[in-house]
C-alpha cells in the first residue's frame, strides 16, 4: 500500500516535534510533502525556526516548511509561557536552523497541493487550525479534494487542558475549529479522550535514551523538558495512526465546538446518540481508545531507526 500523503500543520512545541520524526521513521506509511506553520505554542517565528530545527536534526531538510498565520482567526494573541519551554523545544540547546521557509504562505501551499494532487493530500493539523481554516475559506473548492483531515485537537468526553472545557488546540483559535468541522471534510479527530492516554513515562524516557543515538536523546531531552507540564504525547498519535491504525479505536459523532462562551471558548460538544445529533449525520470519527504499550513500542523502534 502506498504511504498516506501528508501536509503536517504545526506549532513545535515537543510533541509536534515527536510526530515530526515518528514520520521521518515511517516512510512506508507516510510521506510528509510539506510542513506548515501557525502559531500556538509559541510565537509563528518560533515555530517555523522549530520545524527547520527538527527537520535539520533529522538530516530532512529537503521537506519545505511554510510559515503560516501569526494570529488566530479573530484576534492576536501573545504565547508567553508553554509547558514547552522558551525556545518550544524544551530549551535543550537545539542549533539555529540552517534553512529557511519557502516565500509561498501556507495557506497558498495547502491550496496548491490540494488542487494539484486532488484527492491525494491529507492534512494534519496538529496545532490551532488557523491555517487550515483560512484555506478552506480562501479556496472552498478544495474541501472535496481533500481525501481526510486528521487532526490532534479537542476533548470530545472528558474536560480539557487548557481550561476545564477545552483543549489548546480549540481554545487558542475555536472559530479555526468550527471552521473545519463544518467543511464537509472527513474527520479523525485525536483529541484529549485518546491523548492523554499516551502517558509519558521516566523509565521509558530511561530505556529508549540508553539504547538510542543523538537523534533519540535529543527527542528524549526535549520531552524531559516538556513531560514535568503535560507529559503526554498528543501529536504523535496522529502520525502513529497511519503506521498501525489498530492501536486506536473511536466512535462516530458530531462534533461542534464552542465559539462564544467565554467561560467554554474552544469546549468541543460531541454527540453520539441519535438524539443528541438531532438528525444530523456524525462529521467526525472521534478517537477514544488506545493500546498505550503497542504505541510506546513503536515509537521506541521508530526512533531508535532514525539514528
Ligand atoms: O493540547 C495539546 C496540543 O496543544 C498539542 O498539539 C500541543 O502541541 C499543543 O499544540
Ligand atoms: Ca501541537
Amino acid at each position: 500500500m502506498a504511504p498516506r500523503r501528508i501536509i503536517l500543520d504545526c506549532d513545535p512545541g515537543v510533541d509536534d516535534a515527536l510526530a515530526m520524526l515518528l514520520a521521518f521513521a515511517a516512510p512506508e506509511a507516510v510521506k510528509v510533502e510539506a510542513i506548515t506553520t501557525v502559531i500556538g505554542n509559541v510565537m509563528l517565528p518560533q515555530t517555523t525556526a522549530n520545524a527547520l530545527r527538527i527537520l535539520d536534526l533529522a538530516g530532512r531538510t529537503e521537506i519545505p516548511v511554510h510559515a503560516g498565520c501569526p494570529r488566530p482567526i479573530m484576534a492576536p494573541i501573545e504565547r508567553k509561557k508553554s509547558v514547552h519551554g522558551g525556545d518550544g523545544l524544551g530549551d535543550i540547546g537545539l542549533p539555529a536552523p540552517t534553512g529557511r521557509a519557502e516565500a509561498e504562505h501556507a495557506v497558498d501551499a495547502i491550496i496548491r497541493l490540494v488542487r494539484e494532487n486532488p484527492g491525494e493530500i491529507t492534512l494534519c493539523p496538529i496545532g490551532p487550525m488557523t491555517n487550515v481554516a483560512m484555506a478552506l475559506i480562501k479556496a472552498p473548492d478544495i474541501a472535496p479534494l481533500i481525501p481526510e483531515i486528521v487532526f490532534m485537537g479537542g476533548a470530545a468526553f472528558r474536560p480539557g487542558n487548557s481550561t476545564p472545557a477545552a483543549e489548546f488546540n480549540f481554545m487558542i483559535d475555536p472559530h479555526a475549529a468550527q471552521v473545519m468541522l463544518t467543511a464537509g471534510v472527513t474527520l479523525t479527530m485525536f483529541g484529549l479522550d485518546v491523548t492523554a492516554q499516551a502517558l509519558i513515562t521516566p523509565d521509558w524516557m530511561a530505556d529508549v535514551e540508553a539504547a538510542g543515538g543523538p537523534i533519540t536523546r535529543a527527542a528524549i531531552a526535549m520531552l524531559r523538558a516538556y513531560g514535568h507540564g503535560d507529559p503526554c504525547l498528543h501529536d504523535p498519535c496522529v502520525i502513529a495512526h497511519f503506521i498501525d491504525p489498530s492501536l486506536f479505536q473511536g466512535v462516530d459523532a458530531w462534533v461542534e465546538v464552542e465559539t462564544t462562551s467565554p467561560l467554554a471558548r474552544g469546549q468541543s460538544i460531541a454527540a453520539v446518540a441519535e438524539r443528541h445529533r438531532a438528525g444530523r449525520a456524525p462529521n467526525a470519527h472521534v478517537i477514544t481508545g488506545l493500546d498505550t504499550a503497542r504505541l510506546f513500542a513503536l515509537l521506541r523502534e521508530k526512533l531508535l531507526s532514525l539514528d
